[in-house]
């Protein structure tokens, strides 16, 4: 859906104190991308005419990779979330229409929720819709008074009556996000006052102000769940885990197979075709894409790769970035590959390192290969043409080349070229002693 008057601002700057974290909060991770990134993709999809973010001034470099060509709005002083919704007027001054408020430290909201909210505005003819949750757990947020779907105030934990602070039962909690017409916002935020138990601007007081103006807002209920704020270590442990859970099941529902949903990890960017197979305690690092019919085994970790249609890798590998492995290829256990083209049908199913390197189709790798890649000044190439059979335990000393259909006989140290069709033997000549064993035991033990 493109909403053409719509506007996004992003609070996100916040201390995020209770992270007790040198790093910004919203630039904690949530499956491997920042939470500020989770906000902004989000706020993307939404298609609106700009989004905003609001930093503080330390915050502004560090946010840019996340944020963009979208304008960061600079709030030099914290002083609150009314404050910080202020600071984007400059930069809407000419807009009009609705201003969508998100958080970056609530990554979990998705754009079909947002985009329902909208509507829900609009049906209401209302210009402030607040979207709400209902928790047994509700110390510490926002409370919504409501009279129905009416939106009387909001009334921050800090200055509850303390008959009311500690709470009894299911109430309604504000999340944060809100839509707002901007021929209202500006002139209400004007109204806003300190004086509250924080001293700071809220930008919840404006329902207050919304209802005695009569402009009848709503509050509008979600699952909690999806407005998961992060304040400490362990709500971003649950938003972590409830992000896993809903990718799981996204790719479940797209006809991949997850043997133990709970046990994988993934990244907000992986791609899993349809028919592909995923074991148990299979973690995926950011950048991995698998094609169909694809089946990783248990304990895997992958990064930065491309796994073909067909290939079946682990249990027990490690795939890492820049590798890609080919078509019905098999990784096996305590196999890691970097920065390597490995080819259609070839097998490296033992104990090996394989790193720059580009191993032809239907390739052997023995058990214990190891590319020496790395001379302790710089990286170079292995080439390993098709067909080839590398004998286990060899070690291929890198620049060097295999040539198609050519063998290595396993326990060489290749330091030369091999081309097509040889065979490379560089291992010390065997020599038998006769009976040498035998009289050796025969002495006995002293
Ligand atoms: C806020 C809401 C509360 C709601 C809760 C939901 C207010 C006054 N309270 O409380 O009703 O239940 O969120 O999670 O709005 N920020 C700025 N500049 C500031 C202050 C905050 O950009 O000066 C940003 C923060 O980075 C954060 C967001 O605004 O992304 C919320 O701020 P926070 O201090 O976490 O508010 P809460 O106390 O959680
Ligand atoms: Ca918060």
């Amino acid at each position: 859906m493109t909403e053409s008057n719509l506007a996004i601002v992003i609070l996100a700057a916040g201390k995020g104190t209770r992270m007790q974290s040198s790093l910004p909060k919203v630039l904690h991770k949530v499956a491997g991308l920042p939470m500020l990134g989770h906000v902004v993709r989000t706020a993307e999809s939404l298609s609106p005419q700009k989004i905003i973010i609001v930093a503080a001034p330390d915050q502004v470099e560090t946010f840019r990779p996340l944020t963009g060509t979208h304008e960061i709005a600079v709030q030099s002083q914290q002083l609150g979330t009314g404050h910080a919704v202020r600071c984007t007027e400059n930069a809407l001054k000419n807009f009009s229409g609705d201003i969508l408020v998100l958080y970056g430290d609530v990554p979990l909201i998705r754009a079909n929720v947002l985009q329902e909210f909208i509507a829900a505005k609009h049906k209401a003819n209302t210009p402030l819709a607040v979207m709400g949750f209902r928790t047994l757990h509700a110390y510490g947020f926002g409370r919504l008074v409501t009279d129905g779907d009416k939106l009387l105030e909001i009334i921050e934990q800090k200055d509850l009556p303390a008959e009311h602070a500690n709470s009894n039962g299911e109430e309604n909690c504000n999340s944060g996000i809100m839509c707002i017409s901007s021929s209202q916002l500006w002139p209400w935020l004007q109204k806003l006052q300190t004086n509250n138990a924080q001293g700071e601007y809220y930008l919840t007081d404006i329902a207050k102000i919304a209802c005695h103006e009569d402009k009848n807002p709503i509050a509008y209920f979600v699952p909690g769940i999806l407005t998961q704020g992060v304040n400490d270590r362990f709500d971003l442990s649950k938003v972590e885990v409830q992000y896993q859970k809903q990718r799981s099941y996204d790719f479940m529902m797209n006809a991949v197979t997850l043997l133990s949903p709970t046990t994988v990890t993934f990244s907000y960017d992986t791609q899993i075709a349809p028919d592909v197979i995923i074991g148990a305690n299979v973690v995926f690092g950011p950048g991995v894409v698998i094609e169909s019919g694809a089946e990783i085994l248990p304990f895997s970790h992958l990064e930065g790769c491309t796994v073909r249609s067909g290939a079946r890798i682990g249990p027990f590998a490690r795939i890492r970035p820049g590798a890609t492995i080919g078509q019905n290829a098999r990784i096996g256990n305590f196999v890691e590959i970097k920065n390597a083209q490995f080819g259609d049908g070839a097998k490296a199913n033992h104990l090996s390192y394989i790193g720059d390197a580009t191993v032809g189709a239907d390739a052997n790798i023995g058990a214990g290969t190891i590319t020496c890649n790395y001379d302790g000044i710089k990286k170079s190439r292995t080439e390993i043409g098709t067909g080839a059979f590398i004998g286990s335990n060899s070690a291929l000393v890198a620049p060097v080349s295999i040539g198609e259909g050519a063998m290595v006989a396993a326990g060489s140290v290749i330091t030369k070229d091999v081309e097509s069709g040889a065979l490379g033997l560089a291992r010390a000549t065997q020599k038998n002693i006769a009976h040498w064993a035998k009289e050796f035991f025969s002495k006995g033990k002293i």
